[in-house]
């Protein structure tokens, strides 16, 4: 009996030795959001898991990508009670918690109400080992403050923090800045389930593609921010809102790859982009639409087009942005200057989320 205990025990450390190094590169995701079909296209390299608000999983991804569930809040209550039938026997690892809690038309709850419905939904998932998210908040620190300190008295848990993020092509310091202030307001850690470059910012596809891949590489080094997922999960002129830049897109509108998504696919360092890169190529090939490279797979790949015209009026930094500027000052005033510093994990050894 003590021996084939302990023969279980030694197998299972040995289960957890050979799952964890999986798990901890764990990092690039989809905000999937458009024709299931074109799933498989996507689910590749270091693609590695997936959420879809809402809804479902998606079966043609085959069981490639991991799957995180979310409960988006009351105004989808029954594609959770979906979700919770789903989970039943098959329990995720990570579930995420409400969608932009304090925004109107998104999940739109107060700190309290949002910590009882956490209680109730998402602790009894805590409770069988699954780890859960925050509230996924866009830019109010003083909401997501209160919610943790409503959630301590109730007793839920928050195993780390989820967050989303917009901004201009130039905002890769404040980007910066943002996800410092958050972990060390927070001390958890972080994923971003949403992030990308904002239409009202009119920024050209160039500038888009560098600001994908610095935002990208940096957040997939960062040893406290776990994974995020770029939102491009839409066809090119049918982008889900008039918010996000619709050439943040993954998709072609025939379904196609564009070059953006090969980039998040296959490249980890910005200065050693993919072969599609028009960066190392000379200035006369960069303006030449219609270019076409190989990816691994042999597929042919063409540079993403950049017709369409920028907004009459442009803004660079809107209301979020200017909230997110403001906490960071008041963290600052309270606590000294974030550092410059970044707290870099190359070897991907920490499987904490
Ligand atoms: C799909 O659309 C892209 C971009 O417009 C184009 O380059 C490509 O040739 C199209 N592919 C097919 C199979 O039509």
């Amino acid at each position: 009996m003590r021996f084939s205990l302990q023969l279980l025990v030694v197998a299972f450390a040995a289960l957890l030795c050979a799952v964890s190094p999986t798990d901890a590169k764990l990092r690039r995701g989809l905000a999937w959001g458009v024709n299931d079909n074109y799933g498989p296209k996507l689910a590749k390299g270091l693609i590695s898991w997936y959420w879809h608000w809402q809804d479902g999983p998606n079966p043609k991804f085959n069981g490639k990508l991991q799957w995180v569930p979310c409960f988006w809040g009351p105004k989808y209550q029954s594609q959770w009670e979906q979700r919770k039938r789903e989970m039943k026997g098959n329990l995720p690892q990570y579930i995420l918690g409400v969608n932009e809690p304090e925004i109107p038309g998104q999940a739109n709850l107060s700190p309290k109400q949002a910590a009882k419905l956490h209680m109730r939904e998402l602790e009894p998932y805590a409770r069988k080992g699954v780890k859960i998210s925050s509230p996924q908040m866009v830019y109010k620190t003083e909401w997501l403050q209160q919610f943790m300190k409503e959630c301590n008295k109730l007793g839920c848990t928050v195993d780390f923090i989820a967050i989303h993020w917009y901004g201009t092509t130039k905002d890769m310091a404040k980007l910066k800045r943002w996800v410092k202030t958050i972990h060390k307001t927070f001390n958890k850690p972080i994923w971003i389930t949403e992030y990308g470059v904002t239409a009202a910012s009119g920024p050209n596809m160039n500038a888009i593609k560098r600001f994908h891949m610095d935002a990208t590489a940096w957040l997939t080094k960062v040893s406290y921010v776990k994974r995020a997922a770029w939102l491009g999960c839409f066809v090119v002129n049918n982008p889900p809102d008039s918010y996000a830049n619709n050439k943040n897109a993954f998709y072609n509108d025939n379904g196609s790859l564009r070059d953006i998504a090969h980039w998040y696919m296959y490249s980890s360092k910005p200065v050693k982009r993919s072969a599609h890169s028009n960066r190392a190529l000379p200035s006369s090939h960069v303006a030449r639409r219609g270019l076409t490279h190989k990816d691994e797979d042999g597929n042919d790949i063409v540079d993403d087009d950049d017709d369409s015209e920028p907004p009459e009026h442009i803004i660079e930094c809107d209301e979020y942005c200017q909230a997110r500027d403001k906490a960071i000052a008041d963290f600052e005033a309270k606590n000294g200057p974030i550092s410059e510093e970044d707290d870099l994990d190359d070897d991907n050894d920490d499987d904490d989320n």
